[in-house]
């Protein structure tokens, strides 16, 4: 009986254990993929092939919703498609927090440590941008203006009057202009032109190998992330110097050097310089890139270059001479804005972003440990028939009301508490500069095959092969558009608007 009572004990012990092990190795079950060589893992892949490549070969050998790979030095699950998209911008907090690759770490967090900088400490480093709300639609209203004329005194400056103009170059000169004059209260273009070409580089070092050797990527960006940081805190010198002296300051820069935290310590003019190394980066290079595409799409469809003239003329025909945009008259620029949208779709601004795993999650079937790293990307919605009929055409009638994609199928800005706190920035800034465009200006694109380089921010090709002479920096050259600066209107004012379309 004892015995009988002893095997039972033990046979139902070893079906539970069994059982327990089965549901823990199902609960473990990692996504499919592989980690690829060692060390380097499929880091060269992903750098330098096309992005939406790497993950669309991926997503059909392993999974279309998960899979793992090793990028950047972390164990990564890549999560795809919609539902994806969704679980990530719903989850944070619970399951993710911010990460950002070891290069970037190192290029924008100097301050901390000297080393290869240590993963971001769960602490929230937008928290300062998001919080005084200077990125949002009421203070932005206020520099609605000074867009609008920065703008115009940009294209007079540099794309007037000329055959061929390049317009990646010069969409960069005008983006980190309006940047610097809204974030640093600056205004010298001189040294602006200077600051472009050190962006360039650690826009292009922030995604790259850790290699800090002379002539490496990530060498010249640590060295352009140095001229900055120096020429920033000269900057916040001044700055301190002019509010001292009682001027009145209304750039995000001042606001830095007055916020204390609780126990009444300001923050180190080392990691406002960062910060604000940061936050120029973010809102030059992705408004820029999406002003080349845009002068890119418009230029090859007559058509769509028609419907937003006609939107904008009808604005500007509305308003006094010489008056400048005003926040109703961006509210009215739908068609532009979905023509924008579709140009971000064609080409995305950022490809994608990572997280940390703060807890063992499963998605799919699959469980992703903590400690792992999750990337996310657009590439798998953007150019998916399932979700964008025709996805290779630009149509920005896609965007209508009645047509809008499908929930978290479009994500140029990402979602969710991450969002993208620049992007109502980033929304005026390209309208103004469409409604200049097309108010004066008609062009043609000089070489619609040129090559988009496929790194995580496009660069169109012959940025790499010749442009030294323009900003002596890898990245410069774009677009060139063969009169693109045929002007279709001289005064900038008093015009008669059935004129000027009858002019087209
Ligand atoms: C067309 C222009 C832009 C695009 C497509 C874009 C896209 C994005 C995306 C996809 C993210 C990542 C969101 C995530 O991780 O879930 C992001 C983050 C961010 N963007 Fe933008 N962005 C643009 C312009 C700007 C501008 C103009 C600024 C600054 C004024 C800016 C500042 C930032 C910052 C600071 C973050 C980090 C937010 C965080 O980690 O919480 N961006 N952006």
């Amino acid at each position: 009986m004892e015995l009988l009572a002893l095997i039972l004990i033990v046979f139902t012990l070893s079906i539970t254990i069994l059982a327990f092990r089965r549901r823990s190795d199902r609960s473990t079950k990692l996504p499919p993929g592989s980690f690829g060589w060692p060390v380097v893992g499929e880091t060269i892949q992903f750098l330098f092939g096309k992005p939406e490549k790497f993950v669309g070969d991926r997503m059909k050998k392993y999974s279309s919703d998960i899979f793992k790979t090793k990028i950047l030095g972390e164990k990564t699950a890549v999560i795809c498609g919609p539902n994806a998209h969704k679980f990530l911008f719903t989850n944070e907090h619970k399951y993710f927090i911010a990460f950002r690759p070891h290069p970037m770490q190192y290029l924008f967090r100097s301050y901390q440590t000297k080393a290869v900088a240590a993963p971001l400490a769960p602490r929230d480093d937008t928290k300062v941008l998001r919080q005084p709300g200077f990125l949002k639609p009421e203070a932005l209203i206020r520099f609605l203006d000074k867009m609008d004329s920065i703008t115009q005194q940009q294209l007079q400056a540099h794309w007037e009057g000329k055959d061929v103009v390049k317009a990646y170059p010069l969409a960069k000169t005008l983006t980190l202009t309006l940047a610097c004059r809204f974030f640093l209260g600056m205004d010298k273009p001189d040294r602006i032109a200077r600051l472009v070409q050190y962006f360039d580089d650690i826009t292009v070092g922030m995604h790259s190998i850790m290699l800090n050797i002379p002539g490496t990527i990530f060498y010249r960006a640590n060295k352009a992330a140095a001229a900055i940081r120096m020429e920033l805190l000269s900057v916040i010198k001044e700055k301190k110097d002019a509010m001292a002296s009682g001027d009145k300051m209304q750039d995000i820069l001042s606001h830095m050097l007055v916020i204390a935290d609780p126990s009444g310590k300001f923050m180190p003019e080392a990691e406002i310089a960062d910060k604000m190394m940061g936050l120029l980066v973010a809102g030059y290079s992705t408004v820029a890139t999406t002003i080349t595409f845009l002068m890119k799409y418009v230029g090859l469809n007559p058509d769509v270059y028609q419907n937003i003239r006609a939107e904008q003329m009808e604005i500007a025909a509305s308003k006094n001479p010489g008056e400048l945009l005003e926040w109703e008259d961006m509210q009215k620029m739908k068609y532009s804005w979905n023509a924008i949208c579709e140009t971000m779709r064609m080409v995305p601004p950022l490809q994608g972003t990572f997280r940390e795993v703060l807890t063992e999650f499963s998605y799919a079937g699959y469980t992703v440990p903590k400690g792992w790293k999750v990337y996310w990307t657009v590439s798998t919605t953007n150019m998916n028939p399932e979700y964008f009929r025709d996805p290779q055409k630009f149509d920005p009638s896609r965007y209508d009301e009645s047509e809008a994609p499908a929930p978290y199928t479009y994500v140029p800005f990402g979602g969710g508490p991450r969002t993208c706190p620049g992007k109502e920035y980033a929304r005026l800034a390209i309208l103004a500069f469409v409604h200049n465009v097309v108010k004066y200006y008609k062009w043609e694109v000089m070489d619609p095959h040129e090559k988009v380089n496929g790194d995580m921010m496009p660069t169109p090709e012959k940025a790499k092969t010749t442009t030294k002479t323009i900003f002596t920096t890898a990245t410069a050259t774009q677009f060139a558009h063969k009169k693109v600066v045929k002007k279709i209107e001289s005064k900038r004012t008093d015009f008669d608007r059935s004129d000027l379309l009858r002019e087209i």
